[in-house]
């Protein structure tokens, strides 16, 4: 019988993957990866390769969705899926993972390091004051959804900070800028008008979170919306009530204006 195991390899580049994660690694038979839903900052999927010592092959959405090809080595070998950040969340994989039970797959989740935990704190926030994380859209034709947005004011009016993903498109190399996210929720508020942000409301973008080219920038919407912040891949923060502490973080790690610590 076979095994599935299901491996975050963390943020930034290869190193960042777990001491155990390797050593997994190296006595797997098969190992797969899928980038659609996170990428490494620091490295691409040959270096992954040369690191571990392994070929690995590569999975789009749907192969990783019908997962046959997947469970059908994980039936009769040890056999790896890797991702980026921590394997669960903010993916889909559970459900592999149960498909795998149901035929009986033995399955084990080696954790990395996630931008859920890494987003927050490398910026000085607390993880336990955020409230429901948020992923924004791509705009696209006849589709404004509007509830990402009301989600973030139910965190604001809760005095929680607003963890904000941002889409990808990995088949059309699109990865949504900390710069396209701020212009989306100016424009929902000009829609919605439920004032969660002004333009004297800091938000904050964290880019390339655990790599050698990490970035932490914060202020208002349109000092955000002008600066330059590198390739992908981006979230944005908007905080709720701020601790004195927090705000000195802001200010001190991300260039937020001064005037914040007088609230
Ligand atoms: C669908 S989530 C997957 C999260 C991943 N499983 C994890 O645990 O980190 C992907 C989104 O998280 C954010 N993200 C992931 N890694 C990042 C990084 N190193 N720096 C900044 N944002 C990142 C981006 O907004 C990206 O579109």
């Amino acid at each position: 019988m076979g095994e599935l195991l299901f491996v975050g390899l963390g943020l930034g580049g290869v190193q960042d993957m777990s001491v155990r994660a390797l050593a997994e690694l190296k006595s797997c038979d098969v190992v797969f990866a899928e980038f659609y839903t996170s990428k490494l900052a620091d490295a691409e999927l040959g270096e992954l390769e040369d690191f571990i010592g392994k070929r690995i092959r590569l999975l789009d959405r749907v192969d990783v969705e019908e997962g046959e090809e997947l469970l059908k080595e994980a039936k009769r070998g040890k056999v790896a899926f890797l991702s980026a950040g921590d394997t669960m969340a903010a993916t889909t994989h559970v459900d592999l993972r149960l498909q795998a039970l149901d035929l009986g797959i033995p399955t084990r989740l080696i954790h990395g390091i996630s931008i859920f935990t890494a987003c927050a704190t490398s910026l000085g926030l607390q993880p336990y004051k955020f409230g429901r994380t948020i992923t924004l859209p791509f705009p696209e034709k006849g589709f404004h959804p509007t509830s990402p947005y009301e989600h973030m004011l139910e965190n604001k009016q809760r005095g929680l900070h607003s963890l904000v993903l941002l889409d990808i498109k990995a088949d059309q190399k699109r990865y949504m800028s900390a710069n396209e996210g701020t212009q989306w929720l100016l424009d929902a508020e000009d829609r919605v008008g439920g004032g969660l942000l002004d333009a004297k409301t800091v938000v904050c973008a964290a880019c390339r979170v655990g790599s050698s080219t990490e970035l932490l920038a914060s202020g208002y919407p349109q000092t955000l919306l002008a600066k330059d912040l590198g390739p992908p891949l981006h979230t944005l923060v908007v905080p709720g009530k701020l601790h004195f502490m927090e705000a000195e973080a802001l200010v001190k790690l991300a260039g937020a204006p001064e005037e914040i610590l007088e609230e």
